[in-house]
């Protein structure tokens, strides 16, 4: 089919390319005139494994461009995979999908399904069809389906070529049947519901993921009080399959650019409508919360970090990803920097945005974990990256001038510390400490 897809983002770009990869002939969209050029070399500008081989496998199917007219004009389905950002109140910005809309309703010629991908709070749809309407200028009947995407960034080709499930939001028999073909050849089980159902799986998907996460952080709070260790608890809880061993790993909490917009965006939307969501707005009081939980721990060695070395491993939001959006780091690096600390930042992929987000000239970058850790008085791990998982744990010992870790993502087993010399702080475990603390 000859599909356009609007917005090269991690939703527009991985769907164009899987739909692609699938005999579809996808032209993806975007304002941005760099970027198109980047994708035309068959360069992918977002770091997601797998992307650009697919993106060079499939060339031959995939056109970009920033020429809307031509993309809209006779295509036969159009998806909308712009941003939704969070505005200051925690509602969704949907001036990007408004702006689109409007260029569709100018410029297609042809009937066709307008597929609302990004996330979008419950009765967009509705709107947007109106608003295409009024506005539509050719002679031509311009549908609208909502079909939510459920990738993760970092896995976002596997989340969309073997989806856990292809949600089709309509009630109308033509563009269920388009959206059917769209993804026949997709291994995935299909479901077709009403629009905004459509709308509210999305949003009750994530925020129950995020829920879930809030919760564990909780338990795992607990598990230091009361002496229990969380790893081993979640491992009890996992096997009941109504709780599922998903999504049970305690950390410093939840980031990325999708949990803390989706769970305020709910609580906005609830709190529009005269209701309270009170399960979610728990979820982001304990996801705030928990992001201070280690430098709260830390300060049992340190009143403050003046003039100390700090190791930092880790600043992207999870593994995978080079995006910072609302990552552990971007709060705890800042009071470091307050309090005086020399910091040392080593992450594989996310140290030039992080430069970006927190531009600071005292903050140095290490090619290295050893060089990150050489002489520090005490480590954070931010990020669950392979390379620190995988690392060798007596250089701790044997670099830094205090052997103290902190580990906010329980990259490591506890018998590793034990009588290794280093102190060792994770979430919802006992803290080993040094002979010599
Ligand atoms: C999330 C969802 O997992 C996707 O299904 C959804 O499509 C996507 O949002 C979206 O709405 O676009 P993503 O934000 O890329 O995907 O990343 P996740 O892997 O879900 O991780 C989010 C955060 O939760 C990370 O900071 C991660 O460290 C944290 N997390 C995850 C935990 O703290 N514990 C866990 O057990 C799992």
């Amino acid at each position: 089919m000859k599909i356009t897809v609007a917005g090269t983002g991690y939703v527009g770009l991985v769907t164009g390319v899987c739909l692609a990869s699938k005999g579809h002939q996808v032209t993806c969209l975007d304002v941005d005139e760099e970027k198109v050029k980047t994708m035309q070399k068959g360069i992918s500008p977002i770091y997601e494994p797998g992307l650009s081989e697919l993106m060079q496998e499939y060339m031959d199917n995939l056109t970009f461009t920033t020429d809307y007219t031509d993309a809209y004009k006779d295509a036969e389905v159009i998806f909308i995979g712009v941003g939704t950002p969070e505005k200051s109140d925690g509602s969704a910005n949907l001036s990007f999908v408004y702006q689109v809309a409007k260029q569709i309703a100018r410029t297609a010629e042809r009937d066709c399904v307008v597929v609302l991908k990004s996330t979008v709070p419950i009765g967009t749809n509705d709107k947007i069809e109106q608003y295409i309407h009024d506005k539509q200028i050719h002679d031509c009947r311009i549908y609208v389906a909502s079909n939510p995407e459920f990738l993760a960034q970092g896995t976002a080709v596997r989340d969309t070529l073997y989806a856990s499930r292809i949600v089709i939001g309509t009630d109308e028999k033509y563009p269920a049947e388009v959206l059917m073909h769209v993804y026949e050849k997709f291994d995935a089980p299909k479901i077709n519901v009403g629009r905004r159902s459509a709308e509210m799986i999305k949003y009750a998907s994530n925020d129950f993921l995020a829920l879930k996460i809030s919760y564990v952080n909780e338990i795992a709070n607990l598990c230091e009080t009361v002496g229990a260790n969380v790893e081993e608890v979640t491992l009890g809880m996992g096997y009941d399959k109504r709780i599922g061993n998903h999504f049970l790993n305690a950390g410093i909490g939840y980031g990325g650019s999708c949990f803390p917009k989706d769970t305020k965006a709910l609580s906005w939307l609830a709190s529009f409508n005269d209701k309270e969501i009170r399960t979610v707005k728990a979820a982001i009081e304990v996801n705030d919360s928990q992001k201070l939980k280690l430098i709260k721990k830390a300060r049992k060695y340190y009143d403050d970090f003046l003039f100390l070395n700090v190791a930092v491993l880790g600043c992207t939001f999870k593994p995978g990803t080079d995006d910072l959006r609302e990552a552990p780091s971007l709060v705890n690096v800042p009071l470091l920097l307050e309090d005086g600390a020399y910091v040392r930042i080593w992450d594989p992929v996310g140290t030039e945005n992080f430069k970006k987000r927190i531009p600071n000239g005292k903050i140095k970058y290490c090619d290295t974990i050893e060089e990150a850790i050489t002489d520090a008085d005490i480590c954070f791990i931010f990020t669950e990256w392979d390379e620190v998982c995988n690392f060798d744990i007596s250089k701790y010992k044997k670099l830094m001038r205090r052997p103290i870790v902190m580990d906010g993502r329980n990259c490591y087993a506890l018998e590793q510390f034990e009588g290794s010399g280093i102190t060792y702080g994770s979430i919802g475990r006992k803290t080993i400490n040094s002979t010599e603390e």
